[in-house]
This record gives structure tokens, sequence and C-alpha cells, in this order.
């Protein structure tokens, strides 16, 4: 591969083709960088984790490391983790409260804005003539906090978070991932992070809407088991999906044709058994639990009051291009918010964070984030199971040879908006390839953008 105009070939989304060259081609992997990963609005974290100024967590853009961090004044920026000096690491924690950033290397310092504050021996050895106005860490030109979720792109000519988003995609985000109506979230301190083979996009695609996975090979015998306890009438964690075809299940799609994708997979439109399952389990919580359960309910309809369709939550989704989202059906189980940067064509790190319901009682945030760690996490039942399937793609495409055959995404083609309607954005059957084909639409768009 030595042109990305090739690539409307190999990417032909409309007909459900992609082939497999854009998951290996170096060529096309640096490409990216660029034009995806340096253009796009990428998720840095939430505002929960820099409250006091200070508060700082480090991240990812692309492979570009990067300090979120709320400086003196209660600003929160995000900064290149790289010394102006000669490029070394300034911060070497994940999160912390500091006053300033002090290079391990040969001691430069920087404020909490990123500005150069001072150098070892600075008098002596530069004799007054240091610029350190010139010479403050890089900040990342744009960055928003909608609704709690902070984002940066380092395209200064970027479009605004609203209009990246999309009328649609901010609708779902604002009222079922955020969890504004409900007073927001509460996110619980510390990053779990881990590297695994495959592309980025192969992680993408799969949260965007592959739930046929979910059903048919890869997760069954999580099911299986799920379904024994229940039918034990034991309730142990790890109940972290909805069911299967009570109530029914669609799949929502946000930003189709127009902005940044969001897909939802498991969307419940339905929001009365699930809210049934949900009371029935916080009676065993106590009153707290159930009055919660109540509240939220009240506040759900609420936002949904003039449509004619009341979703409850979904299961999985991700944001464009590389937010990953899983457990937004029920109060009882925490919000895993899940980054997968990339890391080289066939290996990418994901660094996830958990978020709670700020608002609920105590007891259902410890019942919802047990339920993160037993589920989709790397030391759960479930996250495994998909990195071996993801191990096994990256050997069977190793060889060039192996990367033009056009892989299928044509499940539910031409049948993608067959649900329910009155929603913002789409209902579609479940599951579906539907997301998937919107996603590398954008991708596409984006690559191809001179
Ligand atoms: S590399 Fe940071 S002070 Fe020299
Ligand atoms: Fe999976």
């Amino acid at each position: 591969m030595t042109d990305v105009g090739e690539l409307r070939d190999i990417v032909d989304w409309q007909n459900g083709l992609v082939a497999p060259m854009i998951h290996f081609d170096e060529d096309v992997y640096r490409a990216e960088a660029e034009r995806v990963f340096d253009r796009s609005w990428l998720v840095v974290g939430h505002e929960d984790m820099v409250r006091k100024p200070g508060d700082y967590i480090t991240n990812y853009m692309g492979e570009v490391p990067v300090i979120v961090v709320r400086d003196a004044g209660g600003q929160i920026r995000v900064l290149v983790n790289k010394c102006s000096h000669r490029g070394n690491q300034v911060c070497l924690f994940d999160r912390g409260n500091v006053k300033g950033f002090t290079c391990s290397y040969h001691g430069w310092s920087f404020g909490l804005d990123g500005t150069l504050t001072g150098a070892p021996m600075e008098q002596m050895l530069y004799r007054g003539e240091l610029d350190k106005a010139a010479w403050g860490l890089e900040e990342v030109a744009k960055v928003a906090n909608f609704h709690g979720l902070l984002l940066a792109s380092f395209d200064p000519a970027a479009p605004a978070i609203e209009e990246w988003l999309g009328e649609d995609v901010r609708w779902w985000l604002e009222n079922f991932v955020l969890g504004t109506p409900l007073g927001g979230l509460e996110s619980l301190p510390g990053w779990h992070r881990y590297r695994s083979p495959g592309n980025w996009k192969l992680v993408s695609e799969n949260f965007i809407g592959d739930d046929y996975h979910v059903y048919s090979a890869t997760h069954v015998s999580w099911l299986a088991m799920v379904a024994e306890f229940m039918e034990k009438g034991i309730r142990i964690p790890i109940i972290t999906y909805p069911g299967t075809t009570d109530p029914p299940l669609y799949e929502g799609s946000a930003g189709s044709g127009r902005s940044a994708p969001f897909g939802m997979g498991m969307v419940v439109a339905d929001n009365d058994s699930l809210y049934k399952r949900d009371l029935l389990e916080a009676q065993e919580l106590g009153p707290e639990a159930v009055e919660w359960v109540e509240y939220r309910q009240r506040r759900l309809l609420e936002v949904v009051a003039d449509r004619p369709v009341k979703p409850y939550g979904f299961m999985n989704g991700l944001l464009f291009p590389n937010m990953g989202l899983m457990g937004f059906f029920s109060p009882m189980l925490g919000r895993h918010f899940q980054l997968f940067h990339p890391r080289g064509p066939v290996e990418h790190e994901c660094w996830q964070w958990t978020m709670v319901e700020r608002d609920a009682p105590q007891v259902v945030k410890d019942l919802a984030v047990q339920r993160v760690y037993q589920g989709q996490h790397m030391a759960g039942i479930i996250a495994p199971d998909d990195v071996e399937n993801f191990e096994r793609m990256v050997e069977a495409g190793r060889a060039p040879r192996n990367w033009r055959r056009p892989l299928h995404y044509g499940l539910q083609f031409g049948h993608e908006t067959e649900g329910p309607t009155g929603l913002p954005g789409s209902l579609g059957p479940n599951p579906s390839e539907f997301n998937q084909r919107q996603f590398y639409r954008f991708w596409l768009e984006m690559m191809e953008r001179s």
C-alpha cells in the first residue's frame, strides 16, 4: 500500500465489504495517525477525575502521551507529556495531585498550565538567556467538556464539539451515557490498562455493533453461566447483559450518514421490564436502593415524555473513533468507559475506567462496581474471550497475501432501520452490522480528507 487513494476500493462500506489490509498495513497505520487521530475529537477522561486544582490524569491521544490537568485557576488543560528540553516524559504516574511537573532527566519544571517555570542552574548555565515563555509543554489545541466527558483535539480547525457530535449523538450521550438527568456520574479511582493483540479498529467495531459474537459463539459460556445462576435463584454479580428476547433489543445508531458515529448494541426500548428486574434486586438491597431505582425511572421517563419509545438503556457502544462503552442498562451495573489506543498496526492498549451514578446509594454503587470487575474487564469472565479471537485474527491475517480478500460486513444489509421510530438517530434489528458499516464510512471520510 503506498497511496491512501486506493482505500476507496478496499473499504467498500456501502456494500459491506472491507479488506483486512486496513488492519495490518503500516502505511495505512501511519496515515491514520495523522488523518484520524490528529484531527478527531478524542475522549481523554471525565471531569470527575480532575476535580481540584492540581488534579491530573495521564492518557493517550493516538500514540501521543498526554496529561489532563486542572490548573490553579480551575481550567482543564491537556498537555503533551513530553519535556520540551530533550523529550523525556514529565509525568510518570497515571493520576495524582501536584503543584507542577518536574522532568526526571535534567530537572526542568513546568506549571500546571504547562509553562516552563524553572531550569536547574538556570542563571549559571543559560546566563539568563533561556526564553522560558517559548519552551513550555505543548498544549493540545482544543479541549471540550461535554456534560463531564472531556474531549480534546490536536486540530485547531476541528469543528466545535457540538458539530462533531451532531444532535442525535449528543442526545444519547447526555441522557443515556453521562447520566445528566440523574445528577451525573462519579468516577472510581484508577485506570485498568492492558495491551492486547489486534488493530484498534477491530476492537472499536466490536463495541459499536458486534452483538452477533455475544450470542453466537464467543460469549456463550458466559451467558450459560448467568442463566444457570439465575435459574438457581443465586444473585451474584456477572448479570451484565439485559437478556435476549424479553424485552426486545435493538441496535441504536446515531450520527449515521452525518457526524462521527455513535452506535449502541442491545438497546432496551421498553423501559418497563428491566425496571422491574432492577426494582426486585433493589428490594433485596434495602429501601434506599428501591427509592433510587424508582427515582431514576421517573427522571428517565421525563426525558422521553414526548417520545413514542421509552428506552431504559443499552449494553455496549462506541463513540468514534475509540471510546468503547459497556453496562449502561442498569444502576446495578457500573458504567465501563474504555479507550482503545493504537499501538502499531496489530496491537492496541485498552485504558478503562469505571463510573457509577453519583447520587445512587452506596449499596447500589458497591454492587455496580463488583459487576464491572467480574465482567468486561481483563480480570473478569467476558473480556478474555474477546482477546483470544483478536489474537487468532492477527495470526490469520499476518501474511500480506491475506489482506485483499474483503471481509463480510453484510449483517442486516437493507434492514438497518427496521425498528421503532421516534427517537433521535435510529433503532434497527439487533444484532446487525449497520454500525460497523457506519464506522468505516466515517473512517474513510476522514482518511480521504486532504
Ligand atoms: S529532558 Fe527534561 S529536563 Fe532535559
Ligand atoms: Fe465480546
